[in-house]
C-alpha cells in the first residue's frame, strides 16, 4: 500500500519517461523473426514487455538486455523453436494477441497463458478469423478465453473486417498475413495505432496502406535494424495531467513518441484549454515521431469525447476521467465500450476508484459523464491490478484534499516502474 500526501508547490522538473510500450514489444517481435542482429535502444523494461522478450526466449531465440538495451540475435521466421513448456504472457494483452498471430504460422505446437486478468479478455476476436486463415487454436469457452492451445501451420491470406476498431486484433492479422499464401487484408472500422505497419517497414518488410484498409503478403523475410524506441505518451500523459492540474507546476518531457495515431490526449488538453506546448520536434519519413512537451497549469474545461478520437486515446480515459473531475462542466466519453475489455473494466474501476474520491462521475454504456470542478477528498482506493488506474489514482492524490492510501500500487510495474522515482523527482 503506498501512502500518497497532497502537493505542498507545484511540479517541477524534467521526466524522461520511459519507452513505449506498443513499440517495445513489436520491436522484440519482429526482431526474432528477422534474420540477424537488432538493436533496440530505450527498450521498456516493464512486467509486459519483459514478458514478450521471455516467451521468444522460451522459443530458443538468443536475446540480451541490459537495463534498456536490447540485443536480439534473430534466425528468421524458422529459427523459433517449439516450445517445450507454457508461454506466459503475463498480464499482457499485446503480448497474447499479437504472439496469438505469429504462432498461428509456425509448424509446431504452443500453449500461451496469462495472469488472472488475461484469462478474462476475449480472444476470440483473434482466433476467430486466425482459425479461418488455416490455424488450430483452441482453449477455454470455444476458443475464447486462455489458456489457448495453438497448432500453426500453412495460412491462407484473409479479407478480414475488424468487428472493433483494435491495433492488437489488426497486428495479429498482420502478422499471421506475413506468412500466409497470398494477400491478407485487413478494414478497421476507425484509424487504430499504427505501429505494427511502421515496425514492418523498419524491418525492411512491406505494408500497403489506403485510408483503414491494410495490406500485406506473405513470405516477408525481415532483416535486422535499429530500433529507437521513443518515450511513451500514454506514460507521458500522467505527468501532463499532474502539471496542468497542479498549480505553480512546469514539466518538460523530452523524447515523447507523437505518433498521430496515438496523440488524441494532446488534442483533448488543448480542448480543455491546457497550457501545452510540443516542443524540438522530430519525423523522421519511415519511423516514428518525436518531440518535448511543456506543460504548465491551466482552467480546463469540460469536453465531450467520442468517435474516432477514442482509439487514438484509448488508454488514456481514466487520466482524462481525472482531469475532467477538475474541469469546469461536463465531460462526456462515448463509443467506449471497449474500455470493458481492458487490463480491467476501465469504465467500472475508474468510476468507482474516483468516486471514493467524492467525484461527480457516472458510468454509461460506452463510457461516463464527469460533472467538474470537483474538490477530492483523501481516502482509501486501489488499482485493482491495472497499471493505468493506478498512476491515475497517484495524480489524483496530488489534488485530493487529504492523504490517499493506494492498494495495489504494485500494478504500475507493468508499464512504467519507476513511476514514483519520477514523480518524487518533481515534487
Ligand atoms: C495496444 C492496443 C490497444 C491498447 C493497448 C496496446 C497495442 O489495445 O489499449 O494498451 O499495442 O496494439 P486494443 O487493440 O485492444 O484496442
Amino acid at each position: 500500500m503506498e501512502k500518497l500526501a497532497p502537493a505542498q508547490t507545484g511540479l517541477k522538473g524534467t521526466i524522461k519517461v520511459p519507452g513505449d510500450k506498443s513499440i517495445s514489444h513489436r520491436s522484440v517481435m519482429f526482431a526474432a523473426v528477422a534474420r540477424g542482429k537488432t538493436m533496440v535502444e530505450n527498450f521498456l523494461p516493464g512486467a509486459d514487455c519483459l514478458s514478450t522478450i521471455h516467451c521468444f526466449q522460451q522459443m530458443g531465440v538468443p536475446i540480451e538486455r541490459d537495463g534498456t538495451r536490447v540485443v536480439i540475435d534473430g534466425k528468421g521466421w524458422d529459427g523459433l523453436a517449439e516450445p517445450e513448456t507454457v508461454l506466459d504472457t503475463g498480464n499482457s494483452g499485446t503480448t497474447t494477441r499479437l504472439m496469438l498471430g505469429l504462432l498461428a504460422g509456425r509448424p509446431f505446437h504452443s500453449v500461451i497463458a496469462g495472469d488472472e486478468s488475461i484469462a478474462k479478455r476475449p480472444m476470440q476476436r483473434v482466433t476467430k478469423p486466425l482459425c479461418e486463415m488455416g490455424a488450430h487454436i483452441d482453449g477455454r469457452r470455444g476458443g475464447n478465453f486462455t489458456p489457448l492451445s495453438i497448432r500453426g501451420g500453412a495460412l491462407q491470406g484473409i479479407e478480414y473486417r475488424l468487428p472493433v476498431a483494435s491495433a492488437q486484433v489488426k497486428s495479429a492479422l498482420l502478422l499471421a498475413g506475413l506468412q500466409a499464401d497470398g494477400t491478407t487484408i485487413v478494414y478497421e472500422p476507425q484509424p487504430t495505432r499504427d505501429h505494427t505497419e511502421r515496425m514492418i517497414r523498419a524491418f525492411g518488410g512491406e505494408v500497403r496502406t489506403e485510408g483503414r484498409t491494410i495490406s500485406v503478403r506473405g513470405g516477408t523475410v525481415f532483416h535486422g535494424t535499429e530500433i529507437v524506441v521513443p518515450g511513451d505518451i500514454s506514460s507521458a500523459a500522467f505527468f501532463m495531467a499532474a502539471a496542468s492540474l497542479v498549480p505553480g507546476s512546469e514539466i518538460v518531457l523530452p523524447d515523447v513518441g507523437l505518433n498521430p495515431t496515438r496523440a488524441g490526449i494532446i488534442d483533448v488538453l488543448k480542448q480543455m484549454g491546457a497550457d501545452m506546448e510540443v516542443v524540438e520536434t522530430h519525423a523522421p519519413s519511415d519511423g516514428e515521431q518525436t518531440g518535448t512537451l511543456v506543460i504548465r497549469p491551466a482552467a480546463l474545461q469540460g469536453v465531450e469525447i467520442g468517435g474516432g478520437l477514442i482509439p487514438r486515446l484509448i488508454d488514456e480515459i481514466p487520466i482524462i476521467a481525472l482531469l475532467a473531475t477538475q474541469a469546469e462542466g461536463r465531460t462526456v466519453i462515448k463509443d467506449a465500450a471497449e474500455l470493458k475489455v481492458k487490463e480491467t473494466n476501465r469504465i467500472d474501476t475508474v468510476v468507482r476508484e474516483l468516486k471514493k474520491l467524492g467525484a461527480h462521475i457516472e458510468a454509461t454504456a460506452d463510457g461516463m459523464i464527469i460533472e467538474g470542478p470537483c474538490r477530492l477528498s483523501g481516502g482509501t482506493v486501489e488499482s485493482h491490478g491495472d497499471h493505468r488506474i493506478g498512476m491515475m489514482l497517484a495524480v489524483a492524490s496530488l489534488v485530493a484534499k487529504d492523504a490517499v492510501c493506494l492498494k495495489g500500487a504494485e500494478a504500475i510495474a507493468v508499464s512504467y516502474p519507476q513511476f514514483f522515482d519520477d514523480l518524487k523527482s518533481v515534487l
